[in-house]
């Protein structure tokens, strides 16, 4: 990639089409259907929304954080459980919270490599349909008894169990190397970083009060379709159900901290909820965009992903990927027209935006002499992020790409930098670009 942003092949990746499912609640509207079913959704109507016959679909990527074991591969599954030809080849990605990212910048690298004109990349999360364990002892008990000789082999394998050993285990937040929750890790945010309680409540009552104003101006309508309901499908959802436009900075306020009780400044409402939902984009090469008619909603311009060590502030990789994905680009801090800061919690964005800011992170960190300078607020997630609209872990990214392009449009906007904080101290920034 030169720093003009032209791929060394000259070939641009164009986003032309996006959609997704509304963001629910985990255990609300999306209670009976996988991640597979809201992928399956999403992805048919967008193929029918675009107008591009689906023979023209050559490749799909797609993403899902938390899998089912059942369905391992869901970015073959939403080749076959949709109108797409079975000749469009597929494959699953997982970066964390930051998947749908992954799965657009491979879908725009094969594109600008020539490797695929016309692309389907998005993700799907269902915590609603989360896989539950077994525990160790249980899963071991029960492969011993299947393969036991006779009936006092099996008692005796039986009598080593306890009650406890027959409890669910369900799959955890936690960052293995650390064995803290991502609340946990973005509660020690907060403190190093002295972000207060006030800071992050009004944060969060700002992503609500956006978030609900986009909805009431109808800037969501064409880009969240509605999803009917099993067991009966006589119901449908059509609206994301986590946006609270009544929610107050006092009612914030009276929140009980959850990951520590007792000093935390996290609560259920200034941390993004658990969610489900799915969004998915149609990436193509300019050169078929032109062929098929239709206007780009914008071009990949630049990426990059960076990491650090998860012992340290496992939520600020937003803060060590943007500066490079800006230099691969070409651009400025300054040169965007929006910034779109995916917000796992407040506090994690508020902690982003000081190191953005910091001449001694930039120094020290970054081994740069200049910081990446101050977000201007009023260009900072303009409707809403998500804390309001809610993280279906692998869909957060495709739907932010989406979001971020249509107002980029309504603005009249040139360029728009993303980024996203992810489990492993990871993060990813893009930047987007109208022509
Ligand atoms: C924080 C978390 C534990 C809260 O879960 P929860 O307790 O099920 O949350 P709820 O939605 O029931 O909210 C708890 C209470 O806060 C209230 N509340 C939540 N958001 C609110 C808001 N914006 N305004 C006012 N009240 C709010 C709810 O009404 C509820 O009140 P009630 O107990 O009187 O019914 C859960 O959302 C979580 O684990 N989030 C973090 C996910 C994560 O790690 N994301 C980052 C991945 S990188």
């Amino acid at each position: 990639m030169g720093t003009n942003g032209t791929p060394p092949t000259g070939r641009r990746a164009a986003v032309v089409a996006g959609l997704r499912t509304p963001f629910v609640k985990a255990g609300t509207d999306f209670r009976d259907l996988s991640a597979v079913d809201l992928g399956a959704a999403v992805v048919n109507e967008l193929v029918a929304r675009s107008g591009i016959p689906p023979k023209e679909f050559d490749s799909l990527v797609f993403g899902q954080v938390i899998p089912s074991p059942t369905v391992t591969l869901i970015g073959r599954e939403m080749v076959l459980r949709t109108q797409l030809p079975r000749s469009v080849e597929a494959h699953t990605v997982s970066r964390a919270c930051a998947t749908s990212i992954q799965a657009t910048t491979d879908a725009a690298d094969q594109i600008r490599l020539g490797h695929s004109d016309c692309a389907i990349a998005g993700g799907a999360e269902s915590i609603s349909d989360a896989p539950i364990f077994a525990s160790r002892t249980l899963a071991q008990a029960l492969v011993e008894l299947s393969r036991a000789k006779g009936l006092g082999d099996r008692l005796r394998i039986l009598s080593r169990l306890r009650p406890k050993d027959f409890a669910p285990v369900p799959p955890a937040l936690k960052e293995p190397t650390t064995g803290l929750t991502m609340g946990e890790s973005a509660e020690q945010m907060a403190q190093k970083n002295g972000i207060s309680r006030e800071a992050q409540d009004e944060f969060a009552w700002r992503s609500h009060q956006r978030a609900a104003g986009a909805w009431e101006t109808g800037k969501f309508a064409a880009e969240v379709m509605s999803v009917p309901l099993p067991p009966r499908y006589d119901r449908s959802s059509a609206r994301d159900n986590i946006v609270r436009k009544d929610t107050t900075v006092e009612a914030l306020a009276q929140l009980r901290p959850v990951f520590d009780r007792r000093y935390g400044t996290i609560t259920a409402g200034n941390a993004s909820p658990l969610t489900d939902g799915a969004a998915a984009l149609v990436v193509t090469s300019e050169e078929r965009a032109r062929a098929l008619g239709l206007v780009p909603l914008g071009f990949v311009r630049a990426y990059a992903y960076a990491a650090l060590d998860p012992r340290d502030q496992l939520l600020q990789g937003p803060a060590y990927a943007a500066p490079v994905a800006l230099d691969r680009a070409g651009l400025r801090l300054a040169d965007m027209d929006l910034v779109d800061m995916h917000e796992a919690f407040a506090a994690q964005v508020l902690s982003n935006l000081k190191a953005f800011a910091s001449r001694a992170f930039a120094e020290k960190e970054l081994g740069r002499a200049q910081p990446l300078g101050e977000v201007d607020p009023a260009k900072l997630n303009v409707n809403g992020g998500s804390i309001a609209l809610g993280h279906p872990f692998a869909a957060t990214g495709a739907r932010m790409i989406l979001q971020t392009l249509r107002e980029l449009e309504r603005r009249k906007g040139q360029y728009a930098l993303l980024t996203v904080c992810a489990a492993g101290a990871l993060g990813a920034a893009l930047v987007l670009e109208r022509e």
